[in-house]
């Protein structure tokens, strides 16, 4: 058996957890700052990496003591290096060095994309109480990885083969959720207000932009917030764009009435919108590549109409972690560590942060 410790500070969450040989999962102890951001609506970076400083050593030590072991008994220490926030980065890397360097164990460098893609081979917790026959996801595949800060359609070939076939090129998903959240009022974090807000609400109420639904397999996401922004604003009484001020303040017309905001309307006809780009490309993509599988992973992976329209509409096996193995963890990154150990990649002690690392 291979035990891995898996470190995860690249944003707003400290997390440590223990996973043998790539899957099963030991212990999984995340210790979120949602409470602490709350208030700026997003994550302020500074606090962020504060809070890091006190959790990291708690969370690594209730890590081991959940999983009912201890550093001597591990293999290796698994670390996300990046992409993510340079502070909260730096907290977890050089906790994961000393620990590392003290203990003579060998220390491996984890990509969060890759991780978030890795969950995907971690066995549900609670569901098949640690099966080791469960089926790994199968090769070549493609992932949609959608979270806070990313969204990427990847073809995986082989363990550490990746290609991007597209990417945002403006707002992440997850990154569009939390600022249309925060443009009706939902709060933060803004993926799951949406959903619920969505639950009641008419997906079709509103025509919303799909931009470049035919066009290759990038994505672009603030079209459609801004689309938003306009509704939001024209129910306000305020004209929806400048061009529309000028044309009032050149016929001298009253602003148009304060309307009360379909919130649930409008959650779900933008959710709507990000789902159907999202599916669609990932559905031609499966069609044009010869792939064995459809994974999602990354926090908006946890979003269910996602997870509902791309099994009705991707005519392969499309396979999903639970919500709480979407959204940042510390055993997805043992998991990816796991099996990048076993192919021989090991960092070295000048193994340093990288804000914008990329998957290839
Ligand atoms: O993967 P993640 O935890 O952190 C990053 O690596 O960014 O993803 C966080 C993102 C946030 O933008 C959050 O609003 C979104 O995932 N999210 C969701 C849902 N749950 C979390 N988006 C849509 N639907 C959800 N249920
Ligand atoms: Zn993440």
């Amino acid at each position: 058996m291979s035990l891995v410790l898996g470190v995860e500070t690249s944003c707003d969450e400290t997390a440590a957890s223990v996973v043998a040989d790539g899957r099963r999962i030991l212990s999984n102890v995340v210790a979120s700052q949602i409470e602490l951001h709350r208030r700026y609506g997003g994550v302020f970076p500074e606090l962020a990496s504060r809070q890091h400083v006190l959790e990291i050593v708690p969370v690594i030590q209730a890590a081991l003591s959940q999983a009912d072991t201890e550093l001597s008994a591990l293999d290796a220490i698994a670390v996300t290096s990046g992409p993510g926030l340079v502070g909260s980065l730096l907290v977890g890397v050089n906790a994961a060095k000393a620990i590392a360097w003290a203990r003579g164990l060998p220390l491996v460098g984890v990509n969060h994309l890759e991780a978030h893609l890795y969950a995907n081979w971690l066995i549900a917790p609670g569901t098949t109480a640690g099966r080791q026959d469960e089926p790994v996801p199968r090769l070549p595949l493609l992932c949609l990885i959608v979270s806070g800060g990313h969204s990427d359609l990847v073809l995986m070939t082989e363990h550490d083969q990746y290609q991007v076939l597209g990417r945002t090129i403006d707002d992440a998903a997850g990154e569009a959720f939390d600022k249309v959240a925060r443009l009706l009022g939902l709060g933060y974090p803004g993926g799951p207000a949406i959903q619920a807000a969505a639950q009641t609400g008419n997906p079709s109420a509103f025509e919303l932009p799909r931009a470049l639904w035919k066009q290759g397999y990038d994505f672009s996401f603030s079209g459609l917030k801004t689309a938003v922004l306009h509704i939001v604003q024209e129910y306000a009484g305020l004209p929806a764009q400048p061009s529309q001020a000028k044309a009032q303040a050149a016929t001298a017309q009253e602003p148009p009435p304060k309307r009360e905001l379909p919130v649930a309307d409008l959650a779900a006809s933008f959710q709507a919108a990000v789902v159907d780009v999202l599916v669609e490309k990932t559905r031609r993509a499966a069609e044009e590549l010869r792939v064995e599988e459809v994974l999602l992973a990354g926090g908006v992976a946890s979003n269910t109409a996602l997870r509902q329209e791309m099994k009705a509409r991707v005519r392969l096996p499309v396979r999903y972690p639970p919500p709480v193995l979407c959204t940042d963890n510390a055993a997805m990154v043992a998991a990816a560590g796991h099996f990048k150990f076993r192919t021989g990649k090991q960092a070295s002690w000048d193994l340093d942060v990288c804000p914008g690392l990329g998957l290839v």
